[in-house]
């Protein structure tokens, strides 16, 4: 691929939600912000939304590795799956040995774990990615596994992150209840315009700037804007697919013609993939 062109160490617009490559916007800061101020406080529920692609992984990723160290995780992406095969889930990703157990052995089970976690001075933590997934149920189930605690202190933090639906099935009548617990709740929003200049000069710093790093003129940053509005991966998909073109002409410096060729590649790609669906239909 290009990395040698531009002589970068790895590719800089990966689509992974690697925290290395993290950019602190003022709202990605927030967002960590919100999130650790709600595990060690142990306010019992976090919720954290944003459009697809704005960057909810990479934080709650970049806050595992923040405090590794002082935590007890348990990460879910979740389907839509029942309560019990949730909770098997939840309670294999803590290490615990479950086989075979019903809900009530289950529960009996994290609970004990939860308390020595506690007197460990550990923080358990569960993390529930993509939970616009969850059904009512589940959480209804959740909240009563929130309800674990001592002395008022929470037992277990539980964070969950997903898109702006989301926010939707909280506000339903039937989970009020869970929605009270729920004190704040915070969206990511997309990248600002004069975040994005940033956020693509960071990334090219953290793949490894030299002599040969691209410039991107303002013209282009321009067009990556209006095609992505904002919304990292869509940024990183399009600037991959530029510096691919920048390399196969031989230039390092990408203006507003590269991009909008880009842009008119992915677009055709787009229709094709739809297209193809439609065939096999
Ligand atoms: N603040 C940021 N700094 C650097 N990269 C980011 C940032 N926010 C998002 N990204 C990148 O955008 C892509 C999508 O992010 P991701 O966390 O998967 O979004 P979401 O979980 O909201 O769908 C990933 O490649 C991620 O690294
Ligand atoms: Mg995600």
């Amino acid at each position: 691929m290009y990395e040698e062109f531009y002589g970068f160490k790895e590719l800089p617009f990966n689509v992974t939600p690697d925290p290395k490559f993290l950019y602190r916007s003022s709202s990605h800061r927030d967002a960590l912000a919100y999130i650790t101020y709600g595990v060690f406080q142990k306010k019992g529920f976090i919720a954290l939304t944003g459009e697809v692609g704005v960057g909810k992984t990479t934080i709650v990723n970049a806050f595992v590795d923040l405090f590794q160290p002082s935590l007890e995780v348990s990460f879910i992406f979740s389907t839509k799956f029942p309560f019990e095969q949730l909770l098997f889930l939840i309670c294999s990703d803590f290490g615990l040995e479950v086989d075979g157990m019903n809900k009530a052995q289950m529960f009996l089970h994290l609970n004990k774990f939860l308390i020595e976690q506690y007197e460990n001075k550990r923080n358990t933590v569960l993390i529930i990615d993509e939970a616009q997934n969850l059904s009512v149920e589940v959480l209804e189930e959740l909240r009563m596994l929130s309800n674990l605690e001592t002395r008022n202190k929470k037992l277990i933090q539980i964070m969950l992150v997903g898109q702006p639906e989301l926010e939707t099935i909280l506000d339903l009548k039937q989970l009020r209840q869970l929605r009270q617990r729920i004190p704040l709740l915070f969206r990511i929003p997309v990248l600002t315009h004069d975040d994005l200049s940033k956020y693509i000069d960071y990334r090219l710093k953290i793949a490894g700037r030299g002599s040969k790093t691209p410039h991107f003129t303002s013209d282009s940053i321009e067009e990556i804007y209006h095609y992505s509005r904002g919304i990292p991966r869509l940024i990183n998909v399009l600037c991959d697919r530029v510096l691919l073109a920048g390399y196969d002409s031989n230039v390092r410096t990408i203006d507003a013609r590269i991009v909008r060729g880009g842009i008119r590649d992915l677009e055709n790609e787009t229709v094709r993939a739809v297209g193809g669906i439609g065939k096999s239909i």
